[in-house]
């Protein structure tokens, strides 16, 4: 699937979509001390046979412990940029992973099913989307009954998305926030059906 591309960053420290160029520092083995995948995939809930979106998975930092954790299940990678999408599946690769499938595309149109999806993920994403707002309708849909989105934000990033905007923005489409935990500096929301 093609679509339009938005505004890439310029500058590390300005607004729009992080460049796939820049992709090596999401994978920075440092980055393991505050956003472990361990810790944040934990907070997902899964069982085996789930089906997971991980929206704006970047070079898949997350993926393949999302992957580990649903056996018999699929994870299905959405980015606006293929060139993330095909760093993330040399990891997959590298780990031995294969259930999973890579879609590319706009998170303002989800191009899946409603009710699909046992869970969803999204880290340091949604300020990018450019309508976090409409993502978070689109989250709704495709969402299966007790499902969970899990979000989280950095302090620091130049699109974080504050809880308080967090929590009207998940109102208005139908979400809401059943737990909230991390720190000052970052937080992870875990969001169902309202
Ligand atoms: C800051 S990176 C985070 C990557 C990954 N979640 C992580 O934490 O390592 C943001 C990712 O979201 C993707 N992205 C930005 N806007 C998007 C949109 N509208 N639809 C889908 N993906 C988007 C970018 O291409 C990029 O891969």
């Amino acid at each position: 699937m093609t679509s339009e591309r938005p505004a890439l960053k310029t500058s590390m420290t300005g607004r729009g979509v992080y460049p796939a160029s820049q992709a090596r520092w999401l994978l920075h083995p440092l980055r393991r001390l505050i956003m472990s995948p361990r810790r944040i995939c934990s907070r997902l809930a899964l069982k085996p046979a789930d089906r997971v979106l991980e929206i704006g998975p970047g070079p898949g930092w997350f993926s393949p412990q999302i992957a580990r954790l649903i056996p018999e299940g699929t994870l299905v990678l959405f980015d606006i940029q293929r060139e993330m999408l095909v760093l993330a599946a040399q990891r997959f690769i590298a780990a031995g992973v294969t259930n999973y499938q890579l879609v590319e595309g706009d998170a303002k149109r989800l191009p899946f099913e409603s009710n699909s999806f046992d869970a969803v993920l999204l880290v340091t994403v949604l300020g990018e989307v450019g309508d976090p707002g409409r993502t978070l309708r689109e989250i709704r849909r495709v969402l299966r009954a007790g499902g969970r989105v899990v979000i989280t934000e950095q302090l620091g990033d130049p699109d974080h998305v504050r809880r308080k905007t967090l929590r009207a923005l998940a109102s208005d489409a139908g979400l809401r926030i059943t737990r909230l935990e991390g720190s000052f500096l970052q937080y992870t929301a875990t969001l169902g059906i309202a």
